[in-house]
C-alpha cells in the first residue's frame, strides 16, 4: 500500500470552485458541497474522489442523479464515469464530529468544532480531490445553534451572517485565494477573542483576532505581540506582506501537532498560544513566539506557494522552519538560538537518520504521510535551506527567494523548483547540492591537520562519507559548506591563503566540499594553529577531528565563533563522559577531569559573557546525544556518568555556583536578557541540588515558594527532582493543588514525574495514568506522560526486565484504536532496538512483533512498527 514519488501524475480533473454548507451538529453534521469541475485532460477520464468515514446521502451531476453503473464507491474512494468535461457535482454527506477521536477532519474539542485537514483530513469531511496540487476557490456557509456556537469561522473574509429559525444562525466566508483542501478550516463554538490591528507596509489594515475559551482571555497578550512582530519581520526581512483583511488564530486543547497554517484561520494547540508569566516558562514564551511566526510565515511559504505532492513537504516545512529560526535569532542572541537548534537536530534528527525510519528530506515512498512530519523533513530540511544561504550568501538567498515567490505564486511546486530559483537568481550550479534532498543519512567528515613548520603551511585533509540507509547502500558525495578559521595561540584568526591564491583573506572562509576527499593547504601560517571547524554548524554532519583536551579547553575559552566555543565544551564533555562510562562499565569509579573542571569554572566565572551563553556552555550533553556516540547503548552507565559529573561539579564549585546564583537576583522582566539570567540562575540551582546538599534543597524550596513566574517555579521543582524526599513531595503536591484547573500547567507536573530518574518509575507512571486529570484522548497529556516516559526517561523506559517496553506497547495498542497519529509517534520509541544489548533487543523486538500482529492496526502504526522490524 506504499505510495511512490515516481508514480506522481498530474490531476485529471480540476475543482475550480467549491461551495460548502455545514449544518453543524456534534453527532450528525451534514455537509453539502457543490463542486465546479473541469476536466484537465483531453480524453475521457473517470473522476476519483477521496473520502473516509463518510456517509453519502445524496449525489447529483448537473442536477440529475447518476446512473448506478457510472458511480462506484470503494473503501476510501468514490469514482464517477462518463462525466461531461465541465459539470457541477452536488453531494450531501453525514459525519459525526464527536466520534472523531483521531482529531483529523472535523472534530469536537472542549465542546467546540474545529478542523485539522493537513495532510489528508479533508476527505474525512466530504468527498474531494484531496491532494495539494488541486487548488480551488472556497465559499463556506456554516449553520449552527446560536447559543452553543455563537462564533462561526472559516477561511478568508466574512461575506454574510445572520439569524435562522429555531435559534440557529449562519455565516458565509469567502476565500479569494485558490487553495488546496489541506488548508481548509472551520471553527464553531463559544469563544471570545482578543483583537488588535496591523497596518501592512503598503497600508492595508488587517484585523487580528485570537480566539480562546473565555477563561483563557488573560493569556493572549504574548501571542498577539508575537503575531505583530512576525508580520513586521517578514515584511522587513523578506518583503512578504499579508494579503487578507483578517488574520485569525484559534486555540484548542486537543490537537495532534503544534499548529496549522490554514489560510487566514490558523488552528493552534493551546500550548502554543496561551501564556502568562505565572503559567508559562520562558521556554514556552519563546516556543509560542516561534510557532506563531512559523504559521504566519506559511502564508507565503506554504499557502501562496504550496506543495505539488506530499513528497515535497519540506518545500514548505524546511523553508518555513528556516524562516522561523532566523526570526527567533533576530529577537535574541543568535548563537543561543543556533545552539538550541543544533542540540535538537543532533539529539532527535540524527538518530532518526541513523535508524529504520531514515528517509531523505524528500522521501521516495510512504504508507501514511502523517508519519513523515518528521525531524528530517522539518529540521534537516531547514538545515538544507540554511546551507543554500551559506553557499549563495544572504543577499543571494534573498534574490533567490524573491524569484521563487514571483515565479511560483499561486502554484503547487517541488523542492526542485525551489533550488532552481536559487540557482537562477545566483547563476550557481546546485546539481550536486540536490543530493541533500534525495540521500538519507548523516554524512561524516573525517578531518586531520598537519603543521609544517619549515614551510609555514598547514594541511587539512577532509574526507566525507555517509553510512548506508534503507534502500540506499551507496551514497554519492554531498556538496557541503565547511566554514572554518585557523586560530593562533592568542586566539586570533590567522589570515587565510590557500595554495595557489595570491592574497590572504582575513577571518573565516566557507570551503565547498564536493568530492569524497579534499586536501587544503594553507600558506603563511606562522605557528601551529588550532582549527575552528564547521563554524555555526555550517552543515548537518558529524565532524571528527582529533582534538586534544588542551585544544578543546583552549577553544572553549578563545574561539571567536560563539557557537564553536560552546561546541568545544560539548566535545570536551563528551570525551570525558565517554571515559567515565568506560570506567563504570569496567566496575571502576569514574573521575572528574581536572582540566575540564578548570575550563568549566572559567566559563562560570566569566562575567563578560551573556548569561544565556554561559548557561548553554555549562549544560552537559544530554543522555540521548551521549547514547548516539556509543556502539552499544548503555543507558545506565550514561545516566550514572552524567549524574556523577553533575554532582562532582556541583560539589567542587558549590561556592561559585552559589555566588553566581546570588548575583543574579534581578530576574524581573520577560525580555531575552532576563530570560538568560533566569536560565543561568536555575542552572546554578540545579548543580547545587545535584550535589545533594541540604542547604541547596532549602534554597530550591524557598525559590519555589517565592517564585512569581513559572520559569523559577519549574526551575526549583526540576532541581528538587534530583533529591527525593519530603521537600520534593511537598512541592509537587502544592503545585498540583495550585494548578489543577490549568491543563497546560498540569502537563508540566505530569511531565516532571514521568521523566524522574528515581526508582519506582513504573508505579509512578501507572499512578499518573490513574490521576483524574489523565486522559488518553488528549494528545498533550499523552505526550506529557507516555511520550515523556518513552523518549525522555531512558533509564526506566529501558528497564532491563522490559517492563517499560510492555507498558508503552499496551498503551500504543489502546491508543491506536482512538488516535493512530499519536500512537504511531509513540512506537518510534521502540524503533531503534538494534542499538541496545541483546537482551533488550529481544524484548523490544517482541513488543514490535506484538504490535504488528495486532488485529485492526492502523496504517500509521503498522508502517513504523514494520519498518522498525526491518
Ligand atoms: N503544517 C503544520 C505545521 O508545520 C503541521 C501540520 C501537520 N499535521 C499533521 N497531522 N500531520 O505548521
Ligand atoms: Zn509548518
Amino acid at each position: 500500500a506504499a505510495i511512490h514519488l515516481t508514480d506522481y501524475a498530474p490531476p485529471q480533473w480540476r475543482i475550480e470552485h467549491v461551495d460548502l454548507c455545514f449544518q453543524l451538529d456534534p453527532v450528525d453534521t451534514r455537509v453539502r458541497s457543490r463542486l465546479q469541475l473541469r476536466r484537465a485532460v483531453s480524453q475521457e477520464a473517470p473522476l476519483v474522489l477521496q473520502g473516509e468515514e463518510l456517509k453519502l446521502i445524496n449525489l447529483t451531476v448537473d442536477g440529475e442523479p447518476v446512473a448506478p453503473g457510472n458511480l462506484q464507491q470503494d473503501e476510501g474512494s468514490l469514482t464517477l464515469h462518463e462525466l461531461p468535461a465541465q459539470c457541477t457535482l452536488e453531494m450531501e454527506t453525514a459525519i459525526s464530529p464527536e466520534a472523531n477521536t483521531a482529531l483529523s477532519g472535523l472534530y469536537v474539542s472542549g465542546g467546540n468544532f474545529c478542523t485539522q485537514c493537513e495532510a489528508e483530513g479533508f476527505r474525512r469531511i466530504t468527498w474531494f480531490l484531496d491532494r495539494p496540487d488541486v487548488m480551488t476557490l472556497f465559499t463556506v456557509r456554516l449553520e449552527a445553534d446560536k447559543d452553543r456556537f455563537p462564533v462561526l469561522l472559516s477561511n478568508g473574509n466574512l461575506a454574510d451572517a445572520g439569524d435562522l429559525p429555531e435559534g440557529r444562525h449562519y455565516a458565509v466566508w469567502h476565500d479569494p485565494f485558490p487553495k488546496p483542501s489541506y488548508l481548509f478550516a472551520l471553527v464553531a463554538g463559544d469563544l471570545v477573542c482578543q483583537q488588535d490591528r496591523f497596518t501592512t507596509c503598503s497600508g492595508r489594515e488587517v484585523d487580528l483576532r485570537i480566539y480562546v475559551q473565555r477563561h483563557n482571555l488573560d493569556k493572549c497578550d504574548h501571542a498577539m505581540r508575537s503575531l505583530k512582530k512576525s508580520m513586521r519581520w517578514d515584511e522587513d526581512t523578506y518583503g512578504r506582506e499579508y494579503d487578507l483583511d483578517i488574520y485569525m488564530i484559534v486555540a484548542v486543547d486537543d490537537f495532534n501537532m503544534g499548529a496549522m497554517e490554514n489560510k487566514g484561520l490558523n488552528v493552534f494547540n493551546s500550548k502554543y498560544v496561551l501564556a502568562r508569566p505565572d503559567t508559562a516558562t520562558d521556554d514556552d514564551f519563546v516556543a509560542i513566539e516561534s510557532v506563531i511566526a512559523h504559521e504566519y510565515f506559511h502564508n507565503w511559504s506554504g499557502n501562496r506557494v504550496t506543495c505539488r505532492d506530499w513528497f515535497q513537504l519540506s518545500l514548505k516545512e524546511g523553508l518555513t522552519v528556516f524562516r522561523d529560526q532566523e526570526f527567533t535569532a533576530d529577537q535574541s542572541l543568535r548563537a543561543v538560538k543556533r545552539i538550541g537548534d543544533v542540540q535538537r537536530l543532533r539529539s532527535l534528527q540524527f538518530p532518526e537518520d541513523a535508524g529504520p525510519m531514515a528517509h531523505p528530506v524528500r522521501p521516495q515512498s510512504y504508507i501514511e504521510i502523517n508519519n513523515f512530519y518528521t525531524m528530517t523533513v522539518y529540521e534537516k530540511g531547514a538545515e538544507v535551506v540554511r546551507m543554500i544561504q551559506t553557499l549563495v550568501g544572504r543577499e543571494g538567498f534573498r534574490r533567490g527567494l524573491d524569484l521563487y515567490f514571483e515565479r511560483h505564486d499561486g502554484q503547487a511546486v517541488t523542492t526542485d523548483d525551489f533550488v532552481k530559483a536559487m540557482e537562477d537568481a545566483n547563476a550557481r550550479d546546485l546539481r550536486r547540492f540536490r543530493r541533500w534532498y534525495d540521500q538519507a543519512g548523516t554524512p561524516v567528515l573525517d578531518v586531520a591537520g598537519e603543521y609544517d613548520e619549515t614551510n609555514q603551511s598547514y594541511r587539512l585533509t577532509v574526507r566525507q562519507s555517509c553510512p548506508p540507509s534503507q534502500g540506499q547502500s551507496e551514497k554519492l558525495p554531498f556538496h557541503i559548506p565547511l566554514t572554518l578559521a585557523l586560530l593562533d595561540s592568542q586566539g586570533r584568526e590567522i589570515p587565510l591563503r590557500l595554495e595557489g591564491e595570491s592574497q590572504a583573506t582575513p577571518g573565516e572562509r566557507v570551503i565547498e566540499l564536493t568530492a569524497p576527499d579534499h586536501v587544503l593547504v594553507f600558506r603563511d601560517v606562522p605557528e601551529a594553529p588550532v582549527p575552528s571547524l564547521l563554524r555555526g554548524f555550517s552543515a548537518p554532519v558529524k565532524l571528527k577531528f582529533p582534538y586534544t583536551s588542551e585544544e578543546l579547553a583552549f577553544l572553549m575559552g578563545h574561539d571567536t565563533d560563539d557557537f564553536n566555543r560552546w561546541e568545544a565544551g560539548q566535545q570536551f564533555a563528551v570525551q570525558m563522559l565517554q571515559g567515565q562510562i568506560a570506567h563504570i562499565q569496567a566496575g571502576r569509579e569514574p573521575t572528574l577531569d581536572p582540566l575540564f573542571q578548570e575550563a568549566f569554572a572559567r566559563v562560570l566565572d566569566n562575567d563578560t559573557l551573556d548569561p544565556a551563553l554561559v548557561a548553554e556552555a555549562l549544560t552537559l550533553p544530554g543522555e540521548t546525544y551521549l547514547a548516539e556516540q556509543m556502539e552499544v547503548v548503555d543507558v545506565d552507565a550514561i545516566h550514572q556518568a552524567r549524574q556523577f559529573t553533575r554532582r562532582a561539579l556541583g560539589q567542587a564549585l558549590a561556592a561559585r555556583f552559589r555566588a553566581v546564583y546570588d548575583a543574579l537576583q534581578d530576574t524581573q522582566g520577560m525580555d531575552a536578557a532576563a530570560m538568560g539570567r533566569r536560565r543561568l540562575r536555575n542552572l546554578c540551582l540545579a548543580y547545587l541540588c545535584a550535589a545533594e546538599d541540604a542547604n541547596a534543597q532549602a534554597l530550591a524550596e524557598a525559590q519555589y515558594q517565592s517564585a512569581d513566574n513559572m520559569t523559577d517555579a519549574m526551575g526549583a521543582l526540576r532541581a528538587l527532582m534530583d533529591c527525593p524526599g519530603e521537600i520534593q513531595e511537598r512541592s509537587l503536591a502544592h503545585f498540583e493543588a495550585r494548578w489543577r484547573e490549568e491543563p497546560l500547567v498540569l502537563d508540566k507536573w505530569f511531565g516532571l514525574q514521568a521523566t524522574a530518574s528515581a526508582p519506582g518509575a513504573l508505579d509512578r507512571i501507572r499512578r499518573l495514568m490513574q490521576h483524574p486529570g489523565f486522559s488518553i484522548r488528549n494528545p498533550n497529556r499523552v505526550r506529557a506522560v507516555l511520550g515523556a516516559f518513552a523518549m525522555a526517561n531512558p533509564v526506566h523506559f529501558h528497564a532491563a526486565d522490559g517492563s517499560g517496553y510492555e507498558l508503552i506497547t499496551d498503551q500504543v495498542l489502546e491508543l491506536d484504536a482512538l488516535n493512530p497519529q499519536i500512537a504511531a509517534r509513540l512506537v518510534t520509541s521502540l524503533s531503534r532496538w538494534k542499538r541496545f544489548d541483546e537482551q533488550r533487543q529481544g524484548l523490544m523486538r517482541a513488543c514490535l512483533e506484538r504490535i504488528v500482529a495486532h488485529p485492526g492496526l492502523s496504517r500509521d502504526v503498522y508502517e513504523i512498527a514494520s519498518r522498525s522490524l526491518g
